[in-house]
């Protein structure tokens, strides 16, 4: 896994020699929209990197693209390794890396959930304050890599603190209205039942969705920082008359695509210089 990341980055370097990211972005579902803000952009398509799965889940485009997106350089994968793909947890681990290795100090993911809360409206935004990992696996699992990280990292304050803040401030002065709560990550692909949901509220969860916790977790276990937010496309299973469908996850994704642009965009414009 960290071998593909190696080679990866090197590829990455031949193609943007000297280009130093300092943000790497995950773009979740009908999220795609932030990739056409990228100035400059240098592509390149999943199936160029080793370990880069090709994603096949529509909304998911499987690319890296290298530019800048406001004030910053940055990484965009545009697509992500979902677990119930049937790729192991593992399969994520050189996507996260890769972003390590270019030079990211942030990893930034964006995805789309439902919402645990009954007075949550489709389409709001949720800062994502902790995590509740249900996917009864772990990217960390095997052999340890010690130039990345220890054997048993911690996920205290997993979800950057500082980035957080900023995250709150950008909302408020951009006028968008940005939820907050702990994210439920469980392996899907199926929805919740009506009894997941009512035990996922009882255990303290504000959303529930099918990614970013694996992707967290390597990226704190190599030391980047963290930051996510979830577009919450529908209230979860039984909580409301919709059925759910991964239509309603793109069209709602897509809705929401202009705030999320919008707030990415003001967290990379108050992110403090380098020091
Ligand atoms: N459950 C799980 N994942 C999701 C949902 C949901 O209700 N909505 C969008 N992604």
């Amino acid at each position: 896994m960290s071998e593909q990341a190696r080679k990866a980055a090197g590829i990455v370097a031949q193609r943007v020699p000297g280009f130093t990211p300092r943000v790497g972005l995950t773009l979740g579902s009908g999220l795609g929209a932030l990739a056409d803000q990228v100035e400059n952009a240098t592509v390149i398509p999943f199936g160029d990197l080793p370990g880069f799965p090709e994603p096949s889940v529509a909304g998911h485009q499987g690319r890296l693209l290298l530019g800048r997106l406001g004030c910053q350089d940055v990484a965009c994968l545009q697509g992500r390794v979902h677990l119930y793909e049937g790729h192991p947890p593992q399969a994520v681990v050189p996507l996260v890396r890769t972003l390590k290795l270019i030079g990211c100090e942030t990893y930034f993911a964006t995805n789309a959930a439902g919402a645990l809360d009954p007075d949550a409206q489709p389409g709001q935004l949720m800062l994502i304050t902790d995590h509740i990992n249900l996917q009864f696996g772990n990217p960390l699992v095997g052999p340890n890599d010690d130039q990345f990280g220890p054997r048993f990292p911690p996920m205290d304050g997993a979800y950057d603190a500082e980035h957080q803040a900023l995250l709150r401030t950008a909302a408020s002065d951009l006028g968008i209205e940005l939820r907050e709560g702990v994210y439920l990550a469980t392996l899907g692909p199926s929805f919740e039942s009506h009894a997941e949901v009512r035990a996922f509220g009882l255990l303290g969860a504000n959303a529930v969705g099918m990614s970013t916790v694996p992707e967290v977790i390597v990226a704190r276990h190599c030391g980047m920082r963290a930051a996510a937010v979830s577009v919450l496309t529908n209230l979860a299973a039984g909580l409301s008359d919709m059925v759910l469908s991964h239509e309603q996850t793109l069209h709602y994704g897509q809705a929401a695509a202009a705030d999320m642009t919008r707030l990415v965009l003001g967290f990379l414009e108050r992110l403090p210089a380098k020091g």
